[in-house]
């Protein structure tokens, strides 16, 4: 088969470290043949190392869209222009596969659905946590019903000092939010994917303005100080999302929070035969899944340290990204259904915008 024509837009922070890599490890189904960044050094320079020979470079991505050699199209831009790039790229008739969140609220993210369904395209976000082998393996357990009837879960995506201070990340207006939208996001998508649960009755949330705003905060932080003056989002939230059957969910994400235990992109699950979680973040060394259940009169704790290697559709083992990525091109090459379906990625988004409007006008949302 021939391989697949894609075109990159924004060739920041997670282009370089997720999608030129892994594009580059699946080269056999594909090759990188259109580079768009409103920063055209950038733009040229992933060119240079990952393009294919005679790859293009544009700084509007409307001329990439243009572009009739271009196939599929990875959207790598901050949040606020994701449903622009992506309902003009379905229009173009190419396949989307949008970096995480799917938008910056639930309005933005129905409109590209919309425009998808009307498409006939394919459509994927980029959720790749679902790779890592331990959440497979939680999948898995779930999906078998090894937990029975899981009726309380935790979505964990707190940091105790890890502001982004590249990019726009503080910019309220490019971003839509701080750590609920950009890391809250991931371990919502575990949880929700883990209780095969999309049924959501009502949102409760709270967001804190706290520590963004204070000098003495930013000491200490993972990526360097920031500046306190241009610090425009949440440093913190937390959610409570009470499901259709009965079931709960607590979210808390933070970039900013005195609290010791940091762990990101994880998540906790009771049911009413086993619970299971998974440790990953600053505060774990390497990411765990440690089931629980009572067994022979016994509380009984069985711990899942993968290698970091796992074999998924076929084929062989490697990081998530990479995994996330094959599955990707062989969904477009095979007509299949991508792992992370936008349906998915809309209710998480429906959830964290919802959080955001409880806490603004400090009441229960119904959905
Ligand atoms: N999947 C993950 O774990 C993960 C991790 C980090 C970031 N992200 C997501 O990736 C997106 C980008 O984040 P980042 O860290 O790469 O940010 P970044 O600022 O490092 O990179 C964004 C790039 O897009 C370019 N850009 C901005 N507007 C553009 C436009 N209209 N057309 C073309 N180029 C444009 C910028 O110049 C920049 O080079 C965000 O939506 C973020 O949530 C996902």
């Amino acid at each position: 088969m021939d391989k697949l024509k894609i075109g990159i837009i924004g060739c920041g922070g997670i282009a370089n470290q997720k999608h030129f890599p892994a594009l580059k490890n699946n080269a056999e189904l594909n090759e990188m043949t259109a580079f768009c960044d409103v920063i055209v050094e950038r733009a040229e320079k992933a060119a240079e190392e990952f393009g294919a020979e005679g790859a293009k470079v544009y700084t509007d991505y409307r001329e990439l869209l243009a572009d009739p050699d271009v196939e599929v199209v990875h959207i790598c831009t901050p949040n606020v222009s994701h449903s622009e790039i992506a309902i003009a790229a379905f229009a173009a008739k190419k396949h989307v596969y949008c970096e995480k969140p799917m938008s910056h609220n639930t309005e933005e993210a129905e409109k590209m659905t919309e425009a998808w369904k009307q498409s006939g395209m394919q459509f994927t976000i980029g959720y790749q946590n679902r790779f890592r082998p331990e959440v497979q393996n939680l999948h898995a357990a779930c999906e078998k019903g090894e937990l029975g009837d899981i009726y309380y879960g935790k979505a964990h995506a707190v940091r105790r000092r890890a502001v982004p201070t590249w990019g726009v990340f503080m910019d309220k207006q490019q971003q839509g939010g701080g750590p609920l939208i950009d890391i809250g996001t991931h371990a919502l998508d575990i949880t929700l994917w883990c209780m095969n649960n999309y049924e959501v009755d009502s949102v409760s949330g709270s967001v804190f303005c706290k520590l963004g705003g204070l000098p003495q905060a930013a000491e200490g932080n993972l990526f360097g100080p920031w500046d306190p003056e241009t610090y425009e989002v949440e440093d913190s939230a937390m959610g409570y999302i009470k499901m259709k059957n009965g079931a709960a969910i607590h979210l808390e994400a933070s970039w900013a929070l005195n609290m010791l235990n940091s762990r990101e992109a994880s998540t906790t699950l009771c049911g009413t035969e086993a619970g299971a979680e998974i440790h990953s973040g600053m505060s774990y060394q390497k990411n765990e899944l440690i089931y629980n259940r009572g067994r022979n009169g016994q509380l009984m704790e069985e711990t899942i340290s993968p290698t970091g290697s796992v074999a998924y559709f076929g084929g062989g083992g490697g990081e998530e990204g990479t995994i996330d990525c094959r599955q990707w091109l062989e969904a477009v090459q095979n007509g299949t259904q991508p792992l992370v379906k936008p349906e998915e990625a809309l209710e998480v988004t429906r959830v964290l915008d919802a959080i955001y409007k409880s806490a603004a006008e400090n009441k229960e949302i119904k959905f």
